[in-house]
């Protein structure tokens, strides 16, 4: 999806300004962003802003004959794969219903011949309004893809929905509707089950043994196959992300349970084992918090082992997951350690990487994919485009393109 481009409209709401957030979001997993800001929006969003983080020019008029000679409001409305109009407002929705060209957002709705999605946000009740309803009905109808707002607090003060959907759900959305058709369900039917963040192994009832494991790699991995229309079931410990939409979140705290919720979920056709399992946890959860006894009297705490969950799974006699997928987080001598991890747990492939940097709760990540063909070295890059290229490293499997005896009859 790396050479997509949205063209980006934004309307005159509170909300615009998550539209920042999202041209930012969507720039890290490769697609570009060009502007356009409705007079209105630009009470709410500086052009000034929008195209430092688009990195493009920024459209505003109508008849600006600078902008005409470079690139006429018919081209501009072509030249993006998707229109996006962001926040869409009670008032754009109504031009667009009627086919008013007033201003260059609602003439490039009208002259487009790509697809456009519209993200709503305004007060509940204008949302709610009966010709608001007719409005979006009519959208639909006419082939606009038009999502529906959160409920919850509005900046109004008032409660309901017509809050912007969340920027994760709106980026899920474009990069749906940017996929081309006959990609959209190579993962269809299958399960793959996903673990993810770190587990937590209780000292007492307020302390635990855990890691730094933030979950974003295994939660990007997670969303990434369910795009590809696999169903997943994302087996998470403790984690500050939300849940992903389309996906069966089982949360746990222990290595225990982490182990008992994957089990629980098989059959699978995949096991993506992303978690940060604690290798240790105290022999003994004491019920009552413990007490300090005293100077230099500190508990020593005894460790047993937890389960090796990808061990175990990799090695079921019945209802090994077809495809086992580990990762091997390393400071040193990377691929040597991946290749032993891929022996020593009877997986197919490693996922490896180099941790001694911010990788853990970092924003990016860079990898490399051991099979038992050898090492694959991918660029650093977002952990969401380290998702979408396993997740289609994985479809590539599944669907066979990977299987030499496929490629030889091919
Ligand atoms: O041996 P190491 O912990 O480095 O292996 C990492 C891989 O093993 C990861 O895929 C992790 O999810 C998995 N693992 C596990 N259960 C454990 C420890 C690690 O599934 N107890």
């Amino acid at each position: 999806m790396s050479s997509k481009r949205i063209l980006l409209i934004i309307g005159g709401g509170i909300a615009a300004y998550k539209s920042l957030e999202l041209i930012r979001e969507l720039g890290r997993r490769g697609i570009a962003s060009r502007v356009i800001v409705t007079k209105a929006g630009t009470e709410f969003v500086t052009p000034l802003s929008v195209a430092a983080l688009s990195g493009d020019k920024v459209y505003t008029e109508l008849f600006n004959l600078t902008d005409e000679t470079e690139m006429g409001h018919i081209e501009l409305s072509r030249s993006a794969d998707l229109l996006v109009v962001c926040p869409a407002t009670a008032d754009l929705m109504a031009k667009a219903v009627h086919g008013h060209a007033n201003d260059l957002a609602s003439t490039t709705l009208l002259a487009t011949d790509k697809p456009v999605l519209m993200v709503p946000a305004m007060n509940v009740r204008m949302w709610g309004h009966a010709a608001t309803q007719r409005n979006v009905a009519q959208l639909r109808a006419d082939g606009v893809t038009v999502m529906e707002p959160d409920e919850g607090p509005m900046a109004c003060g008032e409660f309901g929905p017509g809050r912007l959907p969340e920027v994760s759900r709106i980026v899920a959305e474009i990069q749906a509707m940017l996929r081309p058709p006959a990609d959209k369900k190579r993962l269809a039917g299958v399960h793959a089950l996903v673990t993810a963040g770190p587990t937590r192994e209780p000292l007492d009832p307020v302390r635990y043994l855990s890691n730094h494991s933030s979950g974003k790699q295994g939660y990007s991995i997670a969303i990434a196959l369910a795009a590809e229309g696999a169903r997943v079931t994302l087996v998470s410990g403790p984690v500050s992300l939300p849940a992903p939409e389309g996906v069966d979140l089982v949360k746990v705290e222990t290595a225990r349970d982490m182990l008992k919720a994957c089990e629980d979920a098989l059959p699978a056709d995949v096991f993506v084992s992303v978690a940060a399992v604690a290798d240790w946890r105290p022999v003994k959860t004491a019920t009552q918090k413990l007490k300090l006894k005293g100077k230099g009297a500190a508990p020593a705490i005894e460790l047993a082992e937890n389960p090796d969950i990808l061990r175990t799974l990799s090695n079921k006699k019945k209802k090994r997951p077809g495809l086992v997928i580990g990762f091997a987080a390393e400071t040193e001598e990377v691929e040597r350690h991946a290749n032993e991890k891929l022996a020593r747990k009877g997986c197919d492939w490693i996922v490896a990487n180099d941790v001694s940097g911010d990788v853990m709760g970092g924003l990016e990540n860079e990898i490399a994919l051991i099979t038992r063909d050898g090492a694959e070295r991918w660029p650093r890059m977002p952990k969401e485009q380290v998702a979408a290229r396993l997740a289609a490293r994985i479809a590539d499997q599944i669907s066979g393109r990977d299987d030499p005896q496929k490629l030889a009859a091919e």
